[in-house]
């Protein structure tokens, strides 16, 4: 070893242990500097100025912003569902029966034949035969007869998926179906056939 003072050293000894000054990166140093920077930068912006909205505004802004999405996709569902045609599509089939099982089998029966809802397979229909009139129900719902209104709990697609698939049920005479209503057999014809 040289006698010129290492410059890492500290003149600093305790019981011969001598201590070492690692100098920063340079770069790691102005790294952090600018972290400092930063967050005053963050305080005097949001909470000094308060020029930005904070996470709650933020979260409000960006719910009324999905709102707003929801509600123009609703209205547009309300005003093209007297011309929506039953899909045909797999996919879109498999959905819908998938949803009916999960969600509409406990009241009408898994095949459709009905339980505390009406059969959904015969010719005698409560409120229209046409696809619009299924399609009106399941949005709408008939709250006091105990069918649930799916306008907020499904998405529009998947009122027109499950529409389309009970659609396909209608004529499978399942065993034992539910009996009609004391309806009228279906008078308003049924445009789709
Ligand atoms: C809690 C029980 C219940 C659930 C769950 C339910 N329904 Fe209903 N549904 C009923 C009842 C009860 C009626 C009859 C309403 C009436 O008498 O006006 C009905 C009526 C209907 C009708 C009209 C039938 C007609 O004769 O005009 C359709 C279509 C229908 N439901 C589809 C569905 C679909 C699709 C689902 C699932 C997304 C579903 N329902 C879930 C109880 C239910």
């Amino acid at each position: 070893m040289s006698d010129a003072p290492d410059p890492l050293l500290l003149d600093h000894e305790a019981d011969g242990i001598r201590e070492l000054d690692n100098q920063l990166p340079r770069w790691w140093v102005w790294l952090f500097n600018l972290t400092i920077l930063f967050a005053l930068c963050y305080l005097g912006f949001y909470h000094v100025w308060a020029k930005g909205d904070l996470m709650l505004a933020e979260y409000q802004r960006e719910m009324e912003i999905g709102d707003a999405i929801k509600a123009k996709a609703l209205a547009q569902f309300e005003a093209d569902l007297a011309t929506l045609v039953p899909l045909e599509d797999e996919p879109a089939l498999a959905q819908g029966g998938q949803i009916f099982a999960q969600m509409c089998a406990p009241c009408h029966r898994g095949d459709g034949g009905g339980l505390v809802g009406p059969n959904l397979t015969d010719d005698y229909w409560i409120h229209g035969a046409a696809f619009k009139d299924n399609l009106r129900t399941i949005y709408h719902g008939v709250p006091d007869k105990g069918m649930v209104s799916w306008k907020n709990l499904l998405k529009p697609r998947e009122v027109l998926a499950v529409g389309s698939y009970i659609y396909t049920l209608r004529g499978t005479q399942p065993p034992k179906p539910k009996p009609p209503e004391n309806q009228a057999p279906a008078n308003v014809p049924n445009i789709y056939e």
